[in-house]
């Protein structure tokens, strides 16, 4: 199988995204293709260079076109405007300039921050994603955004640059550790959850042949999910409202996530928060017993958690919540699921209420 969504990138651009196997082998092709006269310049995270860097030799055939490959070691700590300096330098000397398109090989890290050099080098250039982890496949290579963080929090310098194309293989996640795997399975849930009731059935019933990371059954739990993360970015590019239903799940857990120091991984903690959002939601009467349960249920069976880690007080929860609210200058917003596959924004939650589920659904 093998899909091409395009969506609107800034105004009438096409960003393209093909998913499936067997996409590694024509990808260096398909680019120089597409290059016309421009040359490529491939950004790799270093851990992924290794283990697929010999696996792979289509990609390391290049041809004139092709520069040779730029490693970067990708990790939360190195999402520094710093790593943006070093890089941009190393592509100075390299010979990029304003022709010049970039590719970026890698996880969610590796795609942020080769997206946002790409976003301001010699005043912003095209660049290509290839995302090798499934939450990059699934989330962060969708959409546009990019950027790196500072010591005061995650993502707090960034832009909107749609790729020309993003090239998904399912079978980067071969090498994937089982804790990668299971972070992305997060956002695969929760889009299922919020959106598409026939994910979520395809996801109860294929259990294994996800696990087991068959190329065909990623192939589709990807598919779908980039179809639904581009038909809302469609929809609301800029995050002005719309785009928000895609944080179910987010509020609570970017909470959790920053009260932990982000020992908590982001999947978790967003698993955490999807199993207190969809109980408050029961309680609230909007969401049926039964459609609670099997969140939960799918929720376990990834080994995600479904209840607030130990030591985590339910005031200062609340109380995170609260200063994220200031920040963002807005009223605190809750997506809270109503059925499997449907969602709602919802303003104002009674804070007792809050804070007595997150204290019932404590560890
Ligand atoms: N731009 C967006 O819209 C958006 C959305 C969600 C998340 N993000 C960002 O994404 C980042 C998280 O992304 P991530 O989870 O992919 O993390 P990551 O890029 O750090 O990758 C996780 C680990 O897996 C390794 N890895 C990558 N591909 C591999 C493979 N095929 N086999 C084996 N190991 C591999 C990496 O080297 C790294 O050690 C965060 O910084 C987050 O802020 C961005
Ligand atoms: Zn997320």
């Amino acid at each position: 199988m093998k899909m091409t969504i395009s969506l609107p990138a800034g105004g009438s651009r096409l960003s393209e995204l093909i998913i499936g196997p067997g996409t590694l082998d024509e990808l260096p092709r398909e680019i120089l293709t597409r290059l016309g006269r421009r040359r490529a310049f491939w950004v790799w995270d270093a851990n992924v260079r290794e283990l697929w860097g010999e696996r792979l030799p289509a990609l390391q055939l290049g041809g004139a076109e092709h520069s040779e490959p730029i490693l970067f070691a990708a990790s939360e700590t190195n999402k520094r405007l710093s790593s943006v300096e070093e890089l941009a330098r190393r592509l100075v000397e390299a010979g990029a300039d304003r022709n010049s398109v970039l590719v970026a090989v890698g996880g969610g890290v590796t795609g942020d921050v080769v997206g946002f050099l790409a976003s301001v080098y010699m005043r912003g250039i095209p660049c290509h994603q290839v995302p090798t982890t499934l939450l990059a496949q699934v989330d962060s290579s969708v959409g546009g955004k990019t950027g790196v963080d500072l010591p005061e929090g995650k993502n707090l310098l960034g832009s909107f640059h749609q790729p020309e194309a993003v090239w998904m293989d399912p079978r980067f996640l071969e090498t994937l550790p089982a804790v990668e795997l299971r972070q992305g399975m997060a956002e695969v849930v929760k889009t299922a959850m919020i959106g598409d009731a026939r994910l979520w059935d395809y996801l109860e019933g294929h259990h294994e042949a996800i696990r087991r990371r068959d190329p065909e059954a990623v192939s589709r739990i990807v598919t779908a999910c980039c179809a639904f993360k581009a038909s809302v970015v469609e929809a609301d590019e800029k995050e002005g409202g719309y785009r928000r239903i895609l944080n179910f799940g987010h509020t609570i857990g970017h909470a959790l996530e920053r009260l932990s120091g982000y020992r908590v991984r982001h999947g978790d903690a967003v698993a955490v928060g999807m199993a207190v959002s969809a109980e408050l939601s029961r309680r609230l009467g909007r969401l049926p017993d039964e459609a609670a349960a099997r969140l939960i249920k799918l929720c376990e069976a990834w080994d995600l958690p479904t209840r607030v880690p130990s030591g985590y007080d339910p005031a200062a929860i609340v109380a995170a919540l609260r200063s994220d609210k200031k920040r963002m200058g807005d009223v605190l917003h809750f997506i809270l699921p109503v059925r499997i596959g449907e969602a709602i924004d919802y303003e104002n939650l009674d804070e007792t209420l809050l804070r007595r589920t997150l204290t019932d659904l404590s560890a």
